[in-house]
Parts: C-alpha cells; structure tokens; sequence
C-alpha cells in the first residue's frame, strides 16, 4: 500500500505545532498503524530527519500508551481496537490520513503525537487502591465473589487508561475512566472499606483536570475496550450516596 500520512508535529510543550506530509510506501496491508509508523521512522531516520514521536509499550492492546487521532477519531476508524492492533488493511491504497495527538486541556501535548496524560494518574492515586493486607496471602477463595459481580468488575477492569474517553468528549470530560475505576473496586467486596471515601476522592481529582459530563456517549464509542458509560451512572450514584457516607477521609 502507499499513504499519504498527515502528521501533527511539535518539537516541544511550548513550541508551536502545524502538520507535515509524508510517504507511507510499500506498506503491508497485514503491519499494524505502529508497525507503518515505524516504517516511516526509519526512513526519516535514513535520510537524517527527526523521527515522529509517539508513544508505545506493549503494542498488545494492554498498556493504553498508544493512542492518537487518526482521522479525527481516537485509535481510528475501527470500533473496540487500540490503535497499536489497528491494521493497515481498514484503510485504502491511496488513502490520505491525518494523524494527530490526543486534543484535552487535561493531556498538554509533550512532542508530536505524545501527550501527558498524567492526570490519569492522579486519579488512580486519589482511590485506587485497597486496604492492605501486610500478612500473607489469602486463601483465593475466602472471600466469595459472585459470579454476576466478577463479571462486572472484570468488565470495568478492562480500562487500559489511554484516554480516548476524554480525547473523544466534546466536555474533555474523564467520567468513563473514572467510572470504570471506581466500579472495578466498588462493585467488589475487598473494595467496600474505602467505597465511599473512593469516589469522593477520585471525582473531585478529576474534576481538578477534566470537564463535566453531559450525555454525549462519544467515550463509549472511542474506547478500544467497548467499556460500556452504565458504569457512569454506577459511577453518579455512589457518588451522590457518598454525600452523607463519606468520613473525614475526602480528599486524601
Ligand atoms: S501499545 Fe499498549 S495498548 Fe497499544
């Protein structure tokens, strides 16, 4: 395949960005959109040129380190994938695509396609956890989950935090995220000492980086793990019971 790529370039976080067009010759049809931008790459890097800077890990769909805009929708145009196992055979012989960072006021962009969605993490700290445990491990089934529960939680677990919720949110709104974080251990027993506190803490640090949720539904289009925004209204309702649940623990 040969591509025209229109791609979003930008030395810095302060420094003023502006697309530049390259050529995406003799591509496999079976490469991921990694693979073609690493083909890409090496050419660039032949000729001397500064390569484009996205980011990567695990390019398995797990880590959430690979997303961009890829003709306007975040991970592109391919429902339920991660643009890392996005491959070139949903595009055309021919095609022009424009590929852009995640566009949030809570992901300042770092260089070209890498954004710092380190609010993410912010959120993650605010509730993310547990109590622990400092004795040995427990027995694996002594706390009894049912069926139906883990399920549920285990489809809220799914989030691989790579923003495409937010990116995808005319608000910038991270409701989905933190929905499916707060469900993941509010929906569980080993997740009830901190519930309430959980959810309190977590939204108010996203509302500290993101905007507000209205309805739109964008997020559970653009999420490469189809996680459904029911676990928004789950998300809504502690949050409201949290009101007079919470202790003193608010905001830790
Ligand atoms: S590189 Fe890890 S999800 Fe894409």
């Amino acid at each position: 395949m040969d591509l025209t790529l229109r791609v979003w370039r930008q030395e810095g976080p302060d420094r003023p960005g502006g697309f530049e067009e390259y050529r995406a010759r003799d591509i496999s049809a079976d490469a991921s959109f990694l693979e073609m931008l690493d083909v890409v790459n090496d050419r660039l890097t032949v000729e001397g040129r500064e390569p484009i800077a996205f980011e990567h890990d695990c390019r398995e769909g797990i880590c959430g380190s690979c997303g961009v805009m890829i003709d306007g929708r975040p991970h592109g145009p391919q429902g339920g994938t991660a643009t890392c196992q996005l491959h070139m055979r949903h595009f055309t012989d021919g095609d022009v695509i424009v590929v852009e960072p995640w566009r949030a006021g809570g992901f300042p962009v770092l260089k070209d396609l890498v954004v710092d969605r380190s609010a993410l993490d912010r959120i993650i700290e605010a509730g993310g956890f547990i109590s622990v445990d400092t004795g040995s491990a427990p027995e694996a089934n002594l706390t009894p989950v049912p069926k139906a529960v883990a399920d549920r939680a285990m489809d809220a677990a799914a989030c691989i935090g790579c923003g495409a919720c937010v990116a995808a949110c005319p608000n910038n709104a991270a409701q989905l995220f933190t929905a499916a974080k707060v469900a993941h251990l509010n929906l569980l027993p080993q997740g009830q000492p901190e519930r309430f506190m959980r959810v309190r803490s977590m939204v108010e640090t996203m509302e500290r980086f993101f905007g507000s949720c209205t309805n739109h539904g964008e997020c559970e289009a653009a999420c490469p793990k189809s996680i459904s925004i029911d676990f928004i209204a789950l998300l809504n309702r502690d949050f409201v019971r949290s009101q007079w649940r919470a202790p003193t623990t608010t905001g830790r």
